[in-house]
């Protein structure tokens, strides 16, 4: 009997060439199941692929009879219910790496859209209107961007805002001063980035110890006019705090392409003229998707051999 593998978020053709060329492994690609349909699929299955649409719940794992893995394409495993699926005893992979460059070059896209109010002319432009007097930006040149959460895509996207000419300032539990300042960066607390911050981005997992982690709290304490990006999770942000902060005028703009519920429509954020968003596309390209599909593609495929897997 082959190896059953469900796919169950869309992934990369190309990027499942592993599983694709393993004689013992067969693929059923069935998207955008909800809960119930996935209870009744998943019992055939021994491994199961998602992106982040697809809710690996305590119910699901409990209802999959012969699950023995499940592969993330891509970072966040906060899909999935870890305590539930080591409970009993099914690994998880995931692709920590493939998807960091597409990751900090959308951050970068945002920021200066935020910045230059790019989404909103072009829209005014769409509905005939020639206006370049409401869309005036402000330059990133000499602003400080704050960086929460200096991992992998926070590492990149510090490199590449000091390419803008911004000065940065930083915070990560494993940042010490010394590697800020190998990175030409500044090193601070939650506390200092917030308030020395004219534009904050945040690229820490979605943990009880992030969740809000931008909260009323935190808008209160910043630079008046200050502008936010999430290309991280929802949740990371308080969203109740945000809308309240941009109203009040606190908040001058918001860049979000990640909320606190997918798919994110009908919110009162998107009605606020200052809030660009993108329906969560930070990994969304060719290069990503191929790459992190390949990377647990693989470790399933080496799994099911025997063989160590990359990322457990
Ligand atoms: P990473 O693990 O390399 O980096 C995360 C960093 O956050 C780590 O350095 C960690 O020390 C730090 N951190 C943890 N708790 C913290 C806290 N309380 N305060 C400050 N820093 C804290 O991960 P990454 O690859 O850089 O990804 C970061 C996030 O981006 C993840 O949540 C991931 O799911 C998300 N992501 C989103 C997209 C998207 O499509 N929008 C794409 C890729 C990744
Ligand atoms: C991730 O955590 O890698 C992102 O959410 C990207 C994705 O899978 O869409």
């Amino acid at each position: 009997m082959p190896i059953q593998v469900l796919i169950s978020d869309p992934l990369s053709e190309d990027g499942i060439y592993p599983l694709q060329q393993a004689t013992n492994i067969q693929i059923e690609v069935a998207t955008g199941l909800n809960e119930d349909a996935l209870l009744e699929k998943i019992k055939d299955f021994d491994a199961l692929i998602v992106r982040s649409q697809t809710q690996v719940t305590r119910k699901v794992i409990e209802a999959a009879e012969k699950l023995k893995m499940i592969g993330r394409a891509g970072v966040g495993v906060d899909n999935i219910d870890l305590e539930a699926a080591t409970e009993h005893g099914i690994i998880v992979v995931n692709a920590p790496d493939g998807n960091t460059n597409s990751a900090a070059e959308h951050t970068i896209a945002m920021l200066t859209a935020l910045a230059r109010k790019i989404p909103q002319a072009f829209n005014a432009l769409k509905n005939g209107i020639w206006d370049r007097k409401t869309f005036i930006g402000v330059e990133l040149k000499n602003k400080t961007l704050g960086i929460i959460g200096l991992g992998r895509i926070g590492a990149e996207v510090a490199a590449r805002a000091k390419g803008q000419r911004m000065n940065v300032i930083a915070y990560d539990p494993f940042l010490t001063k010394e590697k800020a300042q190998k990175m030409g960066i500044d090193f601070g607390t939650v506390d200092d980035v917030i308030r020395a911050a004219d534009f904050i981005t945040v690229h820490t997992p979605l943990l009880k110890e992030t969740k809000h982690l931008l909260n009323k709290e935190a808008f209160a304490a910043m630079k008046d006019g200050v502008q936010i990006i999430n290309c991280a999770r929802g949740g990371i942000i308080d969203e109740e705090a945000l809308y309240d902060a941009i109203v009040s005028g606190k908040v001058a703009g918001a860049a979000l392409d990640v909320f606190e519920t997918e798919p994110f429509l009908d919110h009162k954020l998107l009605t606020l003229p200052q809030v660009i968003a993108t329906p969560h596309l930070g990994a969304s390209t060719v290069e990503a998707q191929e790459s992190v599909a390949i990377d647990v593609s693989n470790d399933i495929v080496a799994f099911f051999n025997g063989d160590p897997v990359r990322n457990p």
